[in-house]
């Protein structure tokens, strides 16, 4: 059992006690965030003149070991340490002796925890970032290849209108570009240092805290101690937009889940990204797709359990504030992973457009263009609406699409329509004329293509 404290103590601590209390098998994970923050620290003592330029360079040299080794697996971090702090500190003394015993001057645990989180959800931040540029991409290339791919768009999941697949894709662009944005606001708020906060109440040693601030590339140092050692609104902020990438897959996993069941058939998953049953010969399961809606639930529990972790604390630091990490540790890890599965599942769908395009016809989503076929030739909406209404009426009584009646039936209903209605309602007129910004028709998702190709650059 190695502590950095034990001083006031008569007895030892109890065996399971340690145990309880102990984060070294968590917060290992921080411990190349440690050591930088380590780094730095060490080099503003020096500058400073808090240590010699001597102590200083054996810190630095001795920190640098410490982070190779572990790195080729010669030193290993084992549950011997409290924490990772307590396992760096410890090794630098081993390592380098007295000179190691003043790295912790002016600093405590409290503000070098809050700095490692920080270090560390910044950089998962950059990397999240990564992966849904990444995914921004593929849905790009879908995009650019099916502008005139028609499919049914659906309210209530019943057919509603037609629209593209490419037009479908750009709706998850748009999410994935409202989540990276939400990844900056979060990056570019929390970009604050709060080393040299001490325990709580600063310290009496002349830190440079600017100094530090600009080593770790932090736009510059936190403005109240006792704010920066217990502040874990990034966090939540980042599960926040973790839960919210992961309601956004979740959906596009359903939608997949939908098309690609056999009354759907729209797609076919790559049977890389498809598993089989154990009993029923003939099946091919969505299971990724599954497991990405299914693990939203457990993204979604971390962000309550962190929101409720936080909300009793009185000021400054608390133990509590240690079960911050293995939820935003999950978190991370179950996001990534769902990125990456998910999007090469995207990559790999095969569409059948045919089933598409028919679905799209068989649907009477052309309804509401046949409605204002009839308005442009003097009907009222309303009356226009209910003639269409009668048609699909018949239609369903006929099994046929709207565009599959001749003259004469449509006649019957409306004596206004003529030969022209054919082409009006056709699934390509539907889609073209729909050119308003943000809509289907090809020349629109164009000029999107082009924004979007604009902000992947
Ligand atoms: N393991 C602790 C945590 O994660 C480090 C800070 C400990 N500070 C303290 N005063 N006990 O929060």
């Amino acid at each position: 059992m190695a502590q950095l404290w034990g001083g006031r103590f008569k007895e030892e601590t109890d065996r399971n006690v340690y145990l309880f209390n102990a984060s070294i098998d968590f917060d290992k994970r921080l411990i190349y965030k440690d050591i930088e923050g380590s780094f730095a620290h060490a080099k503003m003592l020096g500058k400073q003149g808090i240590i010699t330029e001597e102590e200083m360079n054996k810190i630095l040299t001795g920190l640098t070991t410490i982070k190779e080794k572990v790195e080729d697996g010669s030193l290993l971090i084992t549950d011997e340490y409290e924490d990772v702090h307590s396992f760096v500190e410890a090794n630098l003394i081993t390592m380098i002796g007295d000179a190691g015993k003043k790295l912790h001057t002016g600093r405590s645990r409290n503000d070098q925890v809050a700095l490692d989180m920080k270090l560390y959800v910044r950089d998962e931040i950059d990397r999240t970032d990564d992966l849904l540029k990444e995914f921004q991409t593929i849905l790009l290339r879908i995009m650019k290849e099916n502008l005139g791919t028609y499919m049914p768009g659906f309210t209530h999941l019943q057919k509603a209108q037609p629209i593209t697949l490419a037009h479908h894709m750009s709706a998850y662009f748009e999410m994935l570009v409202r989540d990276r944005s939400r990844l900056k606001d979060i990056r570019k708020r929390m970009n604050l240092c709060p080393l040299g906060s001490g325990a709580l109440a600063g310290t009496t040693y002349p830190l440079d805290r600017e100094l530090t601030a600009k080593l770790l590339d932090f736009d510059g140092p936190t403005l109240n101690s006792m704010d920066s050692v217990s502040d874990r609104d990034y966090v939540i902020e980042f599960l926040d937009a973790l839960s919210i990438i992961m309601m956004h897959l979740s959906r596009f996993a359903e939608e997949t889940i939908i098309w690609n069941s056999n009354e759907y058939g729209f797609v076919e998953m790559d049977d890389a990204y498809s598993t089989g049953s154990s009993i029923m010969p003939q099946k091919k399961n969505p299971d990724i797709a599954e497991l990405v809606r299914g693990k939203t639930g457990r993204v979604y529990g971390h962000l309550m359990a962190m929101l409720t972790t936080m909300k009793g604390i009185p000021l400054a630091y608390n133990k509590d504030m240690q079960e911050d990490k293995e939820g935003v540790f999950d978190a991370i890890d179950t996001v990534k992973d769902c990125l990456k599965m998910f999007m090469q599942m995207v990559d790999t769908l095969k569409f059948n457009k045919e089933v598409m395009a028919r679905s799209a016809m068989r649907g009477f989503t052309n309804a509401t263009d046949a409605a204002d076929y009839l308005v442009k030739h003097g009907v009222p909406f309303r009356d226009a609406h209910g003639i269409i209404g009668r048609l699909v009426l018949y239609c369903i009584d006929k099994g046929k699409a709207i565009d599959e009646l001749d003259l004469s039936e449509l006649k019957n209903i409306s004596d206004v329509f003529e030969d022209d209605i054919y082409e009006e309602i056709s699934l390509k007129t539907c889609v073209d004329k729909r050119l308003t910004i943000g809509a289907p028709s090809p020349d629109k998702i164009g000029e999107v293509i082009k924004i979007y190709e604009a902000y992947l650059k």
